[in-house]
Order: C-alpha cells, then sequence, then structure tokens
C-alpha cells in the first residue's frame, strides 16, 4: 500500500491508524509531503478502500463580481479565486476516544441498538492557520463513518463549496446495485453490474419521471450496495444529511473508485457554510454476509439522538386509502373537468360540474373508513380532497394548493368525526407539486387544520421540477425544506411520511415523527408499467438502508385492465404482497388495494390484518440483493413471530430454520404461491396451511418467479 503511493509521489509523511471495537476493520489516514489527507480501510487484514482523497475544491470568499462590457453586451465575472481544501494542510493535533451506548429507538426493526465505536478526530490547518478542517472518523465493527467538520475561528465564516473531492477507492471491481445518478428523483429501477461497468448500463433501465436531471454516464446515487471480489459485502451511503446537499457518486470505472459529487443549487454551487458546521456522515458499511449488512445500523447510529421529548404521541400506523384507484386510473383526485386551469380564491368551484370520478368523496371515504374499522387498521389516507388538483402538475404554478380547501363533497369535519368514532384517524395528504415556498407559507395554517380536525399523520409529495426554476429535489436548499417541515410537524404532533423528497440518512432517530418516505420506485410503477420482480429484493440494501420506505404493498389484483382499463400489470403474487409486510420494514404500512379486492380474498386478507409494524428483533436469514430474501421478526407490543420471503423471477425453495422461536410449541400459519402459481399467469393461486412447530422444526417453503410467503406463528 505504501509503496504503491510512493511511486505516485503521494507517500505518507503522517499516519494515524483507528481499529473497531472487535479489532477486525482498521482506519488508517494519511497525509503526504503536499498536505493531501487520505484515508483507507482494511478488514481482517484485506483491503476495503485504498487510500483515497479527502477534502474539498472551494469557491473564493471574496466578494468581487465584476460587471464587463464587451462592446456588444454587458456580462459579469465571478473573481473569486477558487482554493483548495485538499492539500496544503498540516496536521495540528489529534484526539481519540470510544463510545458504546444501547439506546431504544421510537419504532424500528429492534427495540434496543447498540452504538460501539472508536474515534479519530484529526485537525488540519493551512495558510498559518487561516484555513481550518477536521475530520472526524468514528470506527464501528461494521463500518466508517467520517465528516468534515468546518472550525469556527477561521479566516472566513462563510464558505461555499465547489466541489466534494471525498473518494471511496473500492479495492476490487466490486458487483453492484445501484440506480443512475440524478438531482430530482429516486424513482428507477437497479441495476447489477461489475463498477467498471456502470457507464455501459446507465440506460438500461431508463425511465421518464415529471423531475429528472441526470448529471453524469457514470453518475450514481447512495446507498449503493456492493459485493467485492474478495467476498466482503461494502454499501456506500450518508447519515444525518442537515444543511448540506445530499450526496451522489461519480464513478471512476476504469479504477473502480468512487467520487462524491453533491447536489448543486441554481447557481451550480455545492453547499453553503457558515461556521462552526459539520457536513453529514459519510458511510462504508462493511459485512461479511448479506445478511449481515441488513443487520447493520450504523446509519441511524451516526445520527443524533431523539430530539423530541414527548414522544407519546409517535406510533405506528397501518393504513388503507383512497389512492389506489387514482394511482391506477379508477377515480381522480380533480373534482371538476370544467376548469382547465384554476387560480386558488377565484374560480369559483361551488357552481362546477362534478365529473363523476372524483375518489375523495364522502360516501366513498366512508366506505373506506367502515372496511378499514372492521378490519382493525389504525387509519385512513385520502387524496384529492382539497381544491387546485385540476391544474396541479408540470404547470410551474406557485400558488398551487391551498392545502386548506376541502373540495364541495369532501365534509372534513364530519368525515373526520364519523373516522374518530370508529377508532380510524384520516390521514391527511398535502401534495405540494414542488413548490416549497407556496407549502412553507401555508404550513402553519395547513398543520394547524390537521390539529383542529384530529390528524396526527400527512403524506406529503413533490411531483414535478421544483420552483424557483432551477433547484433540485436533492440539493441544500431542498434539504433544508424538508427538514423543516419535519420540525414544524413536531411541533404540531404530526408524524410526516414524506413522497420523492431527499432519500432517507436516518434522521429518524432524532425526528421519529418522521415515519416515512417513498424516494425510490414504489408500488405505483406496477400502475405505471409495472416495475421488475427482485426490486423488493434490493431495496432494504439500498434505499430502506437509510430509513422506512412508504412501499404501498397489498395490491391483490395485479390485473388493472380488468378493473380500470389500465394495461399496466402488477408482477407478483398474492404471497409475494404478503411478504412485504414483513420483508420492507416500515412503521407505516398501507393495505394499498381497494375494499373490494380484499373483500374477495378474506383468507390472505388475514396476514396483512394479523401482522405488526413495530419489531423487538429482527432475523435476517437468507439474502442476495435483488434476487431473494428471508426475514423472521418478532412484535414488540405482543411477541409474536412473523416470517417473509420474495424472491424475483426464479421459483426458490428454501427450508426455514425455525430457531428463532422460543422454547414451547407455536401454531404456524403458512401463505405460500401455490405449485402453479406465477406472476404473470397466475399471480391469485396461493395455499394457506397450518402446522404446529416449535424451534426445532423447519419449515420448507416454494416461492413461485415474482412471488413470495408469509408465515405467521401463534404461541399455543
Ligand atoms: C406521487 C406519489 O408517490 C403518490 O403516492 C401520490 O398519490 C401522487 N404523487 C399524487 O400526490
Ligand atoms: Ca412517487
Amino acid at each position: 500500500m505504501v509503496s504503491a503511493a510512493c511511486s505516485n509521489g503521494t507517500a505518507p509523511v503522517a499516519t494515524e491508524t483507528l481499529s473497531s471495537p472487535d479489532g477486525k476493520l482498521s482506519m488508517t489516514f494519511t497525509i503526504d509531503a503536499k498536505g493531501t489527507p487520505r484515508y483507507a480501510l482494511e478488514c481482517d487484514g484485506t483491503a476495503v478502500l485504498t487510500p483515497s482523497q479527502l477534502g474539498f475544491e472551494m469557491r473564493g470568499t471574496v466578494k468581487a463580481e465584476e460587471i464587463t462590457y464587451d462592446g456588444a453586451r454587458p456580462g459579469k465575472v465571478d473573481n473569486r479565486p477558487p482554493y483548495s481544501l485538499h492539500d496544503g494542510f498540516t496536521v495540528t493535533g489529534v484526539e481519540r476516544d470510544s463510545f458504546d451506548e444501547v439506546w431504544e429507538p421510537v419504532w424500528g426493526e429492534e427495540s434496543q441498538i447498540r452504538n460501539h465505536y472508536n474515534e479519530l478526530l484529526v485537525h488540519l490547518s493551512k495558510d498559518g492557520g487561516d484555513r481550518l478542517l477536521d475530520i472526524r472518523f468514528r470506527l464501528f465493527d461494521d463500518g466508517l463513518g467520517l465528516r468534515y467538520e468546518f472550525p469556527g475561528g477561521q479566516k472566513d465564516s462563510y464558505l461555499c463549496i465547489k466541489e466534494e473531492l471525498t473518494e471511496f477507492a473500492v479495492a476490487d471491481d466490486a458487483t453492484c446495485w445501484w440506480i443512475p445518478g440524478d438531482y430530482d428523483t429516486q424513482e428507477y429501477e437497479y441495476n447489477e453490474c461489475r463498477i467498471s461497468e456502470i457507464a455501459s448500463h446507465l440506460r438500461d433501465k431508463m425511465r421518464g419521471n415529471s423531475s429528472q436531471t441526470l448529471f453524469s454516464h457514470s453518475g450514481i446515487q447512495t446507498s449503493v450496495q456492493m459485493h467485492m471480489q474478495n467476498g466482503l459485502w461494502v454499501n456506500i451511503h450518508e447519515a444525518a444529511l442537515v444543511d448540506f446537499p445530499c450526496m451522489h457518486l461519480e464513478a471512476d470505472c476504469a479504477r473502480h473508485s468512487f467520487r462524491a459529487w453533491l447536489t448543486p443549487d441554481a447557481q451550480g454551487y455545492k453547499g453553503n457554510v457558515q461556521t462552526p458546521a459539520v457536513s453529514p456522515w459519510r458511510t462504508v458499511q462493511v459485512a461479511r454476509s448479506a445478511t449481515d449488512q441488513l443487520a447493520s445500523r450504523l446509519v441511524l447510529n451516526l445520527n443524533e439522538p431523539c430530539a423530541i421529548e414527548d414522544v407519546s404521541w409517535i406510533h405506528p400506523v397501518k393504513y388503507m386509502g383512497v389512492w389506489w384507484e387514482m394511482i391506477a386510473g379508477a377515480s381522480s383526485w380533480n373534482y371538476t373537468d370544467d376548469f382547465q386551469s384554476v387560480k386558488l380564491g377565484i374560480t369559483d368551484y361551488s357552481s362546477a360540474k362534478p365529473n363523476g370520478r372524483h375518489g375523495a368523496n364522502n360516501e366513498k371515504v366512508r366506505s373506506y373508513i367502515d372496511f378499514a374499522a372492521a378490519n382493525g387498521f389504525d387509519a385512513v389516507l385520502v387524496e384529492g380532497w382539497n381544491i387546485g388538483w385540476e391544474d396541479w402538475a408540470n404547470c410551474d404554478k406557485d400558488y398551487v394548493f391551498d392545502f386548506l380547501t376541502p373540495y364541495p363533497d369532501f365534509d372534513i369535519e364530519a368525515l373526520n368525526n364519523y373516522a374518530h368514532s370508529k377508532g380510524i384517524r384520516l390521514v391527511m395528504h398535502h401534495e405540494t407539486s414542488s413548490s416549497p415556498r407556496n407549502y412553507e407559507r401555508h404550513l402553519e395554517a395547513a398543520y394547524s387544520l390537521m390539529n383542529r380536525y384530529g390528524y396526527d399523520a400527512v403524506k406529503s409529495g413533490y411531483v414535478g421540477d421544483i420552483l424557483p426554476q432551477g433547484m433540485y429535489h436533492y440539493n441544500q436548499w431542498m434539504v433544508n425544506h424538508y427538514l423543516y417541515c419535519v420540525t414544524e410537524a413536531a411541533r404540531h404532533h404530526i408524524m410526516v411520511n414524506a413522497h420523492e423528497a431527499v432519500r432517507p440518512t436516518g434522521l429518524s432517530r432524532t425526528w421519529p415523527n418522521l415515519i416515512g418516505n417513498e424516494s425510490a420506485m414504489g408500488t405505483e410503477y406496477q400502475a405505471f408499467g409495472g416495475i421488475a420482480p427482485g426490486h423488493t429484493a434490493i431495496l432494504p440494501f439500498t434505499r430502506l438502508n437509510g430509513g422506512p420506505m412508504d412501499y404501498t404493498p397489498g395490491i391483490f389484483e395485479p390485473n388493472l385492465k380488468e378493473w380500470c382499463g389500465n394495461d399496466s400489470w402488477v408482477n407478483s403474487t398474492i404471497c409475494g404482497q404478503l411478504a412485504l409486510y414483513v420483508t420492507m420494514y416500515s412503521p407505516l404500512q398501507m393495505a394499498a388495494d381497494t375494499p373490494e379486492h380484499y373483500s374477495r380474498f378474506p383468507d390472505a386478507f388475514q396476514f396483512i390484518k394479523d401482522v405488526a409494524v413495530d419489531w423487538q428483533q429482527s432475523r435476517y436469514l437468507f439474502a442476495e440483493p435483488m434476487h431473494y430474501l428471508v426475514i423472521a421478526r418478532k412484535a414488540k407490543v405482543d411477541g409474536q413471530w412473523f416470517c417473509g420471503g420474495v424472491t424475483d423471477g426464479v421459483k426458490r425453495t428454501f427450508k426455514v430454520p425455525l430457531d428463532f422461536l422460543e422454547d414451547g410449541r407455536y401454531e404456524a400459519t403458512i401463505y405460500t404461491d401455490a405449485p402453479n402459481a406465477h406472476f404473470r399467469d397466475n399471480p391469485q393461486a396461493y395455499n394457506i396451511t397450518k402446522l404446529d412447530v416449535s424451534a426445532a422444526s423447519t419449515i420448507e417453503v416454494t416461492m413461485a418467479p415474482g412471488g413470495g410467503f408469509a408465515i405467521s406463528f401463534k404461541k399455543k
């Protein structure tokens, strides 16, 4: 390692090493004669990352914009010379620390999480102390976190990032699972290839989106899962994304290396920092097996403890919704077809002709409430309840919704009273149409309205390009917006589920009222052309690494043409859908299909009614990213065990050992695809069997192509 560095003229002049608590991971920090900081990572003596650069290229900080005139037109020159925060450094000090705690999340995959690491803080200085940068490393048994700290007391207090240069030089040409780098959307299917092949596969699974900004032929998003040729499983992501742009990665395919690629603002700059400040953590998880990666809590551990003192109002939610029928096309969000263009406050809805397809009408909402209450659900989401849906999307319209005024056929007070009388809460819906300034203007009134009627959860959404134009879904300004909504919601005792927002980075540890995000391709795409089987076997490694997803599972009728004339097909089986309540962890789980469809399969629906949404323990039994997953979980409230498995397009059989069960006998109810089931030709064929089992038993299950299985255990 050192001799290779010497031949590049990058021989370390100072070296610091850091070991994980179990001594198996080792991180080496070096600085070379040019003052360039680097880090490298090993596991059991095997290289994970070879020496990788650290630091930033900064925009100059002297304000000197010059107006020019070339005889034809005036121009503007930015005279701020960029400067380096990546070389010329000397190490002025190091500090070391260790930490070991067990903390209890408000909700989660387990009720107790150990946070155990060794820490190294390196103080760097250049230009006689005018420029300072600290780098903090935390090494856990399951990987590394590193972050930059911008100390106060240096020459400039206001810094502007031109480029983050953090490298992740993966030691071999690993197989990786990734989605294209995009400043605006994560709604993609995953690719599987070697790092060296990323550029040649970028277009393989390309799909249009109402807001989409690809930045490079070899750019990808995090969290990216990798399987190295040396056998290690490695995942790169970030933790605690606060007041900073979201990090993507630019692959250097030839060197199988990545460099941080921050999301720019409208001017192309990549983050403003007022010292003292810290960056989010850059995370490199290292696991010996795919199942160990799923058990890693490193991203959560690098977030700050809970910031909410009284969390008694935060709770898991199992819900239904007036939703799938709109997504699939059977009904509409808008109330009328009379208006091509709506001006809120001017357009008169009282005399508008209803289109007869409006989903969020009193009668329909009542029927969903009845069904949800009769089947033990907590809540019902209603989309399209508020005025403005006639011209909401892709109109670059600032004042697009007021989040306050119901359509004439949605009686907000009566429906909430009705819901509450049946033990159901309505879930509020705030589609912002990516007009965040308008949303912030209305936020206090909108959350107060929720408080007035007894809503305690909101699903928000950011469809379309961000206004003001030039901003992106994942830049610093928007990252701050999403968190502002969550912290304001906490003041109002409101739980948030934000769709199309930046992907999560473990912030739900600090703000557990952030109970869900979409930020990936969810079930809605089964109605927009379908999703290839295997998608739900990669998401737990990647998207869910930062926090739960509102995946909206539970579609029992895959043939959309039959009931709403939609040509799309849901590429799954009924048992494949049941499995997702176990394999896709979320404290917010939807039964997304309609009451009519569930009523046709009451025995399979029983699993959705029974399954828990918050867990004491999780066991990851079998996994191969994008191919299959088998997970068992123990419910937090009553200790009941559940197990689920999903497969890609391949039929698979597993012998599931039940050694996770406690002593005693259990009745296992097993929901399996029928032998002739198939996600395309025979998705609704399943068998339900009951077995008397104990911890010594093994259950053999076969999953159909695109299918899955689910098991609930009842202690005898
Ligand atoms: C996209 C969201 O993902 C979906 O769930 C929602 O129904 C629509 N936007 C409308 O807000
Ligand atoms: Ca979406």
